[in-house]
């Protein structure tokens, strides 16, 4: 089976971070978001298909420089085309039944049992469902006993949400669904399109354990928690001279001596976190300088982001330009 990951989106909750790098490139515990979702694919996908649009060309170089463990294709799109939309224009040559997989998502989820529940019984679509206490960011489905999906709607208020079991943004779908997706221009996948296949057939798939979106940064974070404690986390480097019960996952080249992490922590290459500073539950991104004496806390620091000495940086996202405020 080949998947399609949908990679294009601005990351607009992750500005100013998402000004300098597509959101999918940020790091957490020690390894880009997208890397962390297509950890999650079995092993015999033979392809992956991302759709790209918004710094198409920094995801492009980056998964040359960076192969994943899977032959990967991106198909850029030149105007964002929303989920649908960015399906329909990728989704060639995908094979009679694909991984849908969003590149935001933060889970422990078991896509083999996934795409094996889909192939059980004929139908279009199956969709792995969290269950959430606050429905509103995300898609929400209504289940029949046996969990055929009875009804989908995309972020409805509060009042209007049928379950609160929704859209994790993991799936498997047959390629017939992309003849259901108008061509050439903006089409949300969920908003639009969803609703008309519940019909032909369409299956959640009840996912238990941790499911996060990584798109804002308490989410982020929270989901950078989980990889540590669930034994994800990548290059788990720490920097000589440094101390705190961490954990940290540090680029071989990041210095910190001196300087305490009091809570997950990830550093970027070339980072230098000057003596005296201390970081809990915080991402700083290649090229950062975190001054003397400086305090991070449940922030992220963009790369060549500035955080002067002795300043507190607490629930903040840190771009380049406002680090020397
Ligand atoms: N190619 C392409 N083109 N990809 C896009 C575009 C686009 O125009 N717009 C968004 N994407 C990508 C994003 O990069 C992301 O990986 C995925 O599509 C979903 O977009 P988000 O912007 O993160 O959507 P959301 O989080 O508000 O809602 C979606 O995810 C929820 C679960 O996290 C929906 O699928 C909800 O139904 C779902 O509950
Ligand atoms: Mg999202």
């Amino acid at each position: 089976m080949k998947a399609l990951v949908l990679i294009g989106g601005f990351g607009t909750r992750l500005r100013p971070i998402t000004y300098a790098v597509p959101k999918q490139l940020i790091p957490l515990a020690g390894k880009p978001m997208l890397y962390h979702v297509l950890d999650l694919l079995p092993r015999d996908v033979d392809e992956v298909v991302l759709a790209t649009g918004y710094k198409a060309d920094e995801v492009d170089r980056f998964v040359r420089a960076h192969p994943p463990p899977f032959p990967v294709r991106t198909v850029a799109e030149a105007e964002p085309l929303g989920t649908g939309g960015g399906m329909k224009h990728a989704g060639g040559g995908l094979g009679e039944t694909f991984y849908l997989l969003n590149s935001d998502v933060i889970a422990s989820a078991d896509l083999a049992a996934l795409g094996a529940t889909h192939r059980r019984s004929p139908r279009l679509g199956t969709m792995a469902l969290a269950e959430v206490d606050d429905t509103r960011p995300y898609g929400v489905a209504a289940l029949a006993e046996d969990d055929r999906i009875t009804a989908f709607v995309e972020k409805p208020p509060p009042e209007r949400a049928p379950s609160h079991w929704i859209n994790a943004g993991l799936a498997v779908w047959s390629r017939r669904v992309l003849d259901r997706i108008p061509g050439g221009r903006a089409v949300s996948f969920e908003q639009e399109i969803v609703p008309g296949l519940l019909a032909e057939g369409v299956y959640g798939f009840r996912l238990r354990g941790f499911w996060d979106d990584a798109g804002t940064r308490e989410r982020l974070l929270r989901s950078q928690r989980f990889l540590f404690e669930a034994g994800r986390a990548g290059d788990r480097h720490r920097p000589p001279g440094s101390s705190g019960p961490g954990p940290i996952a540090a680029a071989a080249d990041a210095t910190a001596d001196g300087a305490t992490f009091g809570g997950p922590v990830t550093l970027g290459r070339g980072v230098e976190v000057g003596s005296g500073a201390h970081l809990e539950d915080c991402v700083v991104m290649d090229g950062a300088r975190v001054g003397r004496g400086a305090r991070v806390v449940r922030s992220i620091v963009g790369p060549g982001a500035i955080v002067d000495d002795g300043r507190q940086v607490v629930d903040e996202l840190v771009g380049a330009a406002s680090g020397d405020r």
